[in-house]
């Protein structure tokens, strides 16, 4: 903020009054939330005792090496990812973009054969080679190859085999299963919307009442759940919110209410976001939740919601920033969920997200970006419908858009041609 500290609220309102009152009546949500907040009143007050001068840093140098190192090897505790491999590369490569770290040419190159091998041969990508095609990896070498974005990246998606695959996920009523006779929820329809428009192969007829299933997710609370009456949940209200914005339909949801649902999912104490109501802080969440805020800021300008959209703030976006930076990084490099759990990929590049997020929302309308501590805390902002490089979005979209679409099976044209 123009080199001016900003005063944390460790050092003035991060207060017992914000901490849990249950009236008594202990359960085990309450005993939970409030192990939790003890945990972040102890990591608060150590920071305290060992800073005079109240900055958090983003542990820039430790972050960059333990991500380095994770491009060529994986410790035994990812054996269980080995159906999401693709998440890994893209996990990091992101993590590595907001950090603005270039990616060497060599590592690129040997990330986009890897891919090449995820690549089924019935079109979308898999979690590792021989696998089956599954929609949330296919996301994931999308997104990673994007990134990449090197004629070799982009000329490994076969286009053509992948708008198959995305056609053959398709269920009638709009809604999309993540893989050839699997479950059927929101994130499907995200994943397929967002890798059709980066590689240019969207047909109206590929998305045919896919909004109005997306819709039908949201829920009295106002966020939206994984498939029509269930709980509302941030991963879930991302993806169908964000879906719904590719597809131009996003000014159908109650905005009002899902504004609502999300703000009110920033914990008061903690800072961070919680998934869903009643339950703990996470830090994955600063991105899935946060993220929510400039797609609404934006579909609520365009509905011409002036006092709320030209609301610069929307969130506590110095909360935020200071819940990840003193509750989420490990001094070895990487972040975490929350205080005591251990770090991961995931949670490294949802943080890293969702501090770009808290770091740069409103910059667009504004030219006003809020670091809290040093610039050198400042990180790449991230497009919020994709979660890559805002630059890396268009240089793909140009790439792609030179190409035409592909030719689908039909008696007479091609899909698209008939609508
Ligand atoms: C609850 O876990 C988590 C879910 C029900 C799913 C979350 C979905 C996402 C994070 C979105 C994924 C996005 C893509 C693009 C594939 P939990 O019960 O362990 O956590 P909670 O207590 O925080 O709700
Ligand atoms: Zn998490």
């Amino acid at each position: 903020m123009d080199g001016v500290p900003t005063p944390l609220r460790c050092f003035n309102e991060y207060h017992s009054a914000e901490m849990l009152v249950d009236d008594g009546v202990e359960t085990v949500t309450s005993v939970e939330q409030k192990k939790v907040e003890r945990s972040i009143k102890e990591v608060v007050s150590v920071y305290k005792q060992m800073h005079s001068l109240p900055q958090p840093t983003l542990l820039r140098e430790q972050h960059y090496q333990y991500l380095k190192k994770g491009l060529r090897h994986l410790s035994d505790a990812y054996e269980c990812l080995d159906a999401s491999r693709p998440w890994l590369c893209f996990w990091i490569l992101h993590s590595l973009e907001l950090l603005e770290e270039p990616i060497p040419t060599a590592v690129a190159s040997d990330v986009c054969q890897f891919l090449s091998r995820c690549q089924s041969p019935t079109g979308g990508f898999s979690g590792g080679p021989g696998q089956h095609a599954h929609l949330a990896p296919t996301y994931a070498a999308v997104n990673a190859l994007c990134i990449i974005g090197t004629e070799e990246s982009y000329n490994i998606i076969d286009r053509k085999k992948l708008l198959d695959f995305l056609l053959s996920v398709k269920q009638p009523n709009g809604s999309f299963v993540m893989h050839v006779g699997g479950e059927v929820d929101v994130r499907s329809a995200y994943c397929a919307a967002s890798v059709a428009t980066l590689t240019n192969i969207l047909t109206p007829k590929l998305f045919e009442d896919t909004a109005t299933w997306i819709l039908s997710c949201q829920n009295w609370e106002g966020g939206l759940s994984g498939v029509p009456g269930l709980e509302a949940h941030g991963g879930y209200t991302f993806c169908g919110t964000a879906a719904l914005v590719i597809l131009g339909k996003e000014h159908m949801l109650d905005l009002k209410a899902l504004l609502r649902w999300v703000v009110s999912r920033q914990m008061r104490f903690e800072g961070g976001f919680q998934g869903r109501s009643n339950k703990l802080v996470d830090g994955c969440y600063s991105f899935w939740q946060a993220g929510l805020l400039p797609l609404l800021h934006r579909a609520l300008f365009k509905e011409g919601e002036s006092e709320l959209s030209r609301q610069h703030w929307m969130f506590e976006q110095q909360a935020l920033q200071e819940y990840i930076l003193l509750c989420c990084q490990n001094p070895g490099g990487g972040l975490v969920d929350k205080p005591g759990k251990s770090r991961d990929f995931y949670h490294t590049c949802y943080c890293l997200s969702g501090l770009s997020i808290a770091q740069h929302f409103g910059n667009m309308d504004l030219h006003h970006e809020m670091i809290l501590g040093e610039e050198e805390n400042r990180l790449a902002p991230t497009h919020p419908v994709y979660n890559i490089c805002p630059e890396k979005v268009s240089k793909a979209l140009q790439h792609f858009h030179q190409l035409p679409l592909p030719r689908q099976p039909g008696p007479l044209a091609p899909d698209h041609l008939e609508s």
